[in-house]
């Protein structure tokens, strides 16, 4: 079975890589040749752990090639994996111009039975457009099928969870489909549940919005914590015994950003509106989610007052631990409004500042990017923690309070243990708790 992935994004490469992984012989392509290039070179263009081995020993076994010719990848293939872009149009709503291109391509090169699998995340009822896309303007009356494999795997664990799924949703509506994508995943079979398309579609966004909603809920409760004595990491912990509740996705802090969660409740409401349904629970989601960095920003006045001219210095700019990915990361926001507010800030990341670089050209002056928490740290009013990095928890807290002008933490992700920190001897705010 030939089968080629299209789209080398965070969830094109590593189903590419992960699918040559499992034993089969994948190209994984795009058209932006560059990217191509390099990564048939075996350079990853994005840091996601355990990514770099996997793609050097499947391009040496010979599984795994890249390819930016587009026509030919389609020419040559038997199942088709859809991982192109679906970014948040104005309207909230998905935006599927990427999904059609590819149809129409895999229309016009259709020369041979094939099966189209959409993994990049869509909204219910996207396979009925690809089917009528390829409908439209195939030229041969060769046969298609279409299928909905929705991709679970999390930025910074992708490959682990790629090869290790809770899962594997698979929405067909043939045998032989069914019977491919069967093969396929056949090292995997007892995770495997099989459903209607529209249902593999659903279950992918009803997922993310429902780990959206609750970590909206849990933020919700870490507000009512700030007005009370209760703490939140108890009230988490004491909730999350309950395996009707779970423990996992019950993290107080400045919120979900990423490429998925923001953007799939966005699309599900819009999608839960079009068709008339009243979608006010996941919008309370969005808007909890959306008023965390006003909190955030809230306790930095609390600590600091004026903020014009006051240094501070800003660890974690990605969305989450080990990723360079900054999309919807809550670290722009603040930066955003600190600048606002006149601050000067000290960056540090372990991966992210190049992405960061890109983002405030105008505010260089005011923005010094930093090689190491401790340098950050140097001479500032405050330090805050946006991103729960490892290498934060691990910190020196004595040396970093040598180099501080003033001995104030403000910590967005409660990574330390408050009676320690203060003992050291500094003012620290964190999430609903004391
Ligand atoms: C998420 C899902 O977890 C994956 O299953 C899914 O495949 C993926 O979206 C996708 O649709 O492609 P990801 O966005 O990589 O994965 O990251 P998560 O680990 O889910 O974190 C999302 C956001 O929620 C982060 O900003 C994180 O800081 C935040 N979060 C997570 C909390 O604030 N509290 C928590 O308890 C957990």
């Amino acid at each position: 079975m030939k089968i080629a992935v299209f789209g080398t994004g965070y969830v094109g490469l590593v189903t590419a890589v992960g699918l040559a992984e499992l034993g089969h012989h994948v190209v994984g392509a795009d058209k932006v040749a560059e990217k191509i290039d390099k990564i048939a070179k075996g350079e990853v263009p994005i840091y996601e752990p355990g990514l770099n081995e996997l793609l050097e020993s499947n391009l040496k076994k010979g599984r795994l090639a890249f390819s930016s010719d587009l026509d030919k990848t389609i020419l040559d293939s038997d199942v088709i994996f859809v991982c192109v872009g679906t970014p948040q149009g104005d309207d909230g709503s998905a935006d599927m111009s990427q999904i059609e291109e590819v149809s129409r391509m895999i229309a016009e090169n259709l020369n041979s039975y094939k099966l189209v699998v959409e993994k990049s995340t869509v909204p219910i009822k996207t396979s009925s457009w690809i089917k009528r896309t390829i409908t439209l303007y195939k030229k041969t009356d060769m046969a298609f099928d279409i299928a909905s494999n929705p991709e679970f795997l999390r930025e910074g664990s992708a490959v682990s969870d790629f090869l290790n799924p809770d899962r594997i949703i698979i929405g067909v509506e043939t045998e032989r489909a069914k019977e491919i994508l069967v093969k396929i995943y056949e090292k995997a079979k007892d995770r495997l549940v099989i459903t209607n398309i529209d249902t593999a579609e659903l279950i992918k966004h009803a997922s993310n919005s429902f780990l959206a909603m609750k970590i909206s809920y849990i933020n919700l409760m870490a507000n009512l914590c700030e007005k009370t004595d209760a703490n939140i990491e108890q009230v988490a912990q004491g909730m999350g015994l309950d395996p009707r509740i779970g423990g996992l996705f019950l993290k107080a802090g400045l919120g979900f950003g990423g490429s998925c969660f923001p953007k799939d409740l966005k699309a599900l409401i819009k999608i839960g509106e079009d068709l008339g349904v009243n979608m006010n629970l996941l919008k309370e989601t969005d808007r909890v989610n959306a008023d965390r960095v006003k909190v955030f920003l809230e306790k930095i006045k609390k600590a600091l007052w004026i903020l014009k001219d006051k240094k501070i210095a800003v660890l974690g700019l990605a969305f989450k631990p080990e990723t360079d990915d900054i999309r919807e990361a809550p670290s722009i926001k603040v930066i955003r409004e600190l600048l606002n507010e006149g601050a000067n800030l000290r960056l540090y990341d372990p991966q992210a500042r190049e992405n960061m670089k890109e983002l405030f050209p105008e505010y260089l002056a005011r923005i010094v990017y930093c090689d190491s928490p401790y340098q950050a740290a140097a001479g500032v009013n405050a330090l805050l923690i946006i991103t729960e990095w490892k290498e934060f928890l691990d910190l020196d807290l004595k040396k970093i309070k040598e180099v501080m002008a003033n001995p104030i933490i403000i910590d967005g992700r409660n990574i330390y243990d408050a009676e320690r920190v203060k003992k050291l001897g500094f003012e620290y705010y964190s999430v609903g708790r004391k």
